[in-house]
């Protein structure tokens, strides 16, 4: 391995299940103190990814490093430095949050005043005050993966693993369980998540698409948009829908990729957006309608997935 800032890495990777290949010759760095965002379809690899990474189960082939230690030679000593938010919460619901802590603070091995300690920093800053002696199962689903991440922050690791800590959680408590990974990662802890909500990826630094369980990008949420979604989309939006669909038959028959958008708009598909492009376009729209105008955005994550995903399976259907 080259970059010895790298906190996380990963060599040809591989996990098989009797003859069925998980875990296909993964390969990736992730520096310390980032986001990394681990996407892919049900299926496609990543928690078999993450429990190896985890030193919870053995790769058939390649190996990593975590924090320093070998997954394979020093899986036991692995678990004292990272956290661990399965996908299906572990936590037990019929203890209270306060119980809940104290039984994973005790797996770490921490003593009972040291969980206190780190529960009473915790717990406000996660917004669990006033939980402590609530049951697990009473609590709604967006406080519970907070208490799910206060349990694995307890021994204060350096890297953590997320596996979907935001499914089936609702849009607000995702955007505030979304801000903590930020604020975590801000103070030098490494953090992977998985997500099937391929909005809050924007959020990450590096992006590891996985399909079939074989990496088939790593970029920065940038990067992968000017490579695999073929660049710009301009949008059009007029109040007159008939000046849109004579602007876009026009455009069609310029050669220009067009499509519609969600919101009734037409959207222009640039695989260049370079300025020369975008003003030859500009020129023409002002030419079929002066009154036309349209804003230039980079495609989103899920549309470069989409487009990923097309690439590798040209002969199958996919849903974005
Ligand atoms: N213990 C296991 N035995 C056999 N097959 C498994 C086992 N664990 C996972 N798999 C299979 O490996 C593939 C990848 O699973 P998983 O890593 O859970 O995917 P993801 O987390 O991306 O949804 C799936 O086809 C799954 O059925
Ligand atoms: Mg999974």
């Amino acid at each position: 391995m080259s970059d010895n800032t790298a906190i996380i890495q990963v060599e040809t990777l591989t996990r098989r299940f009797g003859t069925f290949t998980a875990v296909d010759q993964v390969s990736f760095q992730v520096e310390r103190g980032e986001v990394f965002g681990f996407v892919g379809s049900n299926g496609s690899g990543k928690s078999t990814t993450i429990r190896m990474l985890c030193g919870l189960l053995a790769p058939t082939e390649g190996t990593a490093r975590v924090a320093g230690l070998d997954i394979r030679a020093e899986a036991a000593q692995i678990s004292s430095h990272l956290g661990y938010m399965s996908q299906k919460v572990s936590l037990y619901g019929a203890l209270t949050a306060q119980e809940n802590a104290l039984f994973f603070g005790g797996l770490y091995s921490l003593p009972v005043a040291r969980i206190a300690e780190r529960q009473r920093m915790l717990f406000p800053r996660l917004g669990l005050t006033g939980r402590e002696h609530m049951l697990v199962r009473e609590l709604p689903s967006g406080i519970k993966q907070r208490l799910a991440l206060a349990c694995s922050l307890l021994h204060d690791p350096a890297v953590i693993f997320l596996d979907e800590p935001t499914a089936g959680v609702d849009l607000i408590n995702r955007q505030v369980f979304w801000d903590l990974i930020r604020e975590l990662a801000a103070e030098g802890k490494t953090l992977f998540v998985t997500s099937h909500y391929l909005d809050e990826m924007e959020h990450a630094q590096h992006i590891g698409f996985i399909d079939r369980g074989k990496l088939i990008g790593f970029d920065s949420p940038l990067g992968l948009k000017v490579h695999f979604a073929g660049g710009y989309r301009l949008r059009l939006l007029h109040d007159e829908p008939q000046v849109l669909a004579t602007a876009a038959a026009s455009l069609r028959t310029a050669g220009y990729r067009v499509e519609p958008g969600d919101n009734g708009e037409v959207c222009v598909l640039l695989a260049d957006g370079s300025r020369a492009n975008l003003e030859q376009l500009r020129r023409r729209l002002h030419a079929l309608n002066p009154t036309l105008d349209g804003t230039a955005a980079l495609p989103s994550i899920e549309e470069v997935f989409a487009g990923m995903i097309r690439q590798h399976q040209p002969t199958q259907e996919h849903k974005a």
